[in-house]
């Protein structure tokens, strides 16, 4: 496994490092801020369905699930596939619940010490998958309504952002889903074209001009 470090972003909250790649898993400009406008507010938030499936691309940190958990009330189903988890070690040393409602911090770390594999009720309305295993190899044999994309770079891991695997999440959502990534490459945009999206350009959060959301129009 490769090194990782915790480091700390501009808003204050964690997020790791890898220095072989030399990449972040959020942000640096601040995790929480990004997280909150690609995720929430473009994907999440733009959904008008009352119950919503999820499908995130790496788990990471839990940052997008803690805090999809904390910021709606609709019925989700979240599916997040990783195939490096952190461990209790690192997890436990994250700050990220310190930015969130004080009295659901415990939530945080159900989110990461509940059974990989396996559907959790981490509340009423709430539940949990998380997937251990590599998006190149994971069978997406469930319909979702709304995708966190949120891979490493394609400079740093090319072989996420093809046509191939944008086409396997293509047929795995709901007509009308909606999926968003921080990338606007232009690779990334033909490669999300070619499959079918239909694609805009969104003001990014800080640090980052624009953003990307595609949404599924027709099979
Ligand atoms: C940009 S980080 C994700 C950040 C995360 N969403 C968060 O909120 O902290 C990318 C994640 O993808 C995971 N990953 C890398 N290669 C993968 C693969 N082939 N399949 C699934 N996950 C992978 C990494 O371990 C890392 O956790």
């Amino acid at each position: 496994m490769k090194e990782r470090f915790i480091v700390t972003t501009e808003d204050g909250s964690n997020t790791i490092y890898i220095p072989e790649l030399n990449e972040n898993y959020n942000s640096i400009h601040g995790s929480i801020q990004e997280s909150s406008l690609i995720y929430l507010e473009y994907g999440l938030h733009y959904c008008n369905k009352e119950e919503i499936n999820i499908l995130e691309i790496g788990f990471g940190t839990g940052l997008n699930v803690f805090n999809t958990l904390l910021n709606t009330d609709k019925k989700i189903m979240y599916h997040s596939i990783e195939l490096y988890p952190l461990t209790p070690e690192e997890y436990s040393k994250l700050n990220i619940p310190n930015f969130f409602d004080d009295n659901k911090s415990n939530l945080f770390i159900d989110i990461h010490e509940c059974e990989w594999d396996k559907i959790n009720l981490i509340t009423d309305n709430f539940s949990l998958y998380k997937i251990h295993e590599d998006l190149l190899k994971v069978n997406l044999a469930y319909k979702y309504d709304v995708v966190y994309f949120d891979a490493f770079a394609p400079d740093i891991q090319p072989s996420l952002w093809t046509t191939e695997v944008f086409s396997k999440i293509y047929k795995s959502m709901n007509i009308g889903g909606i999926l968003t990534t921080y990338c606007v490459k232009g690779d990334v945009k033909r490669a999300l074209k070619e499959c079918g999206f239909k694609i805009e350009k969104l003001k990014g959060p800080k640090g980052k001009r624009e953003i990307l959301r595609a949404v599924k129009e027709s099979e």
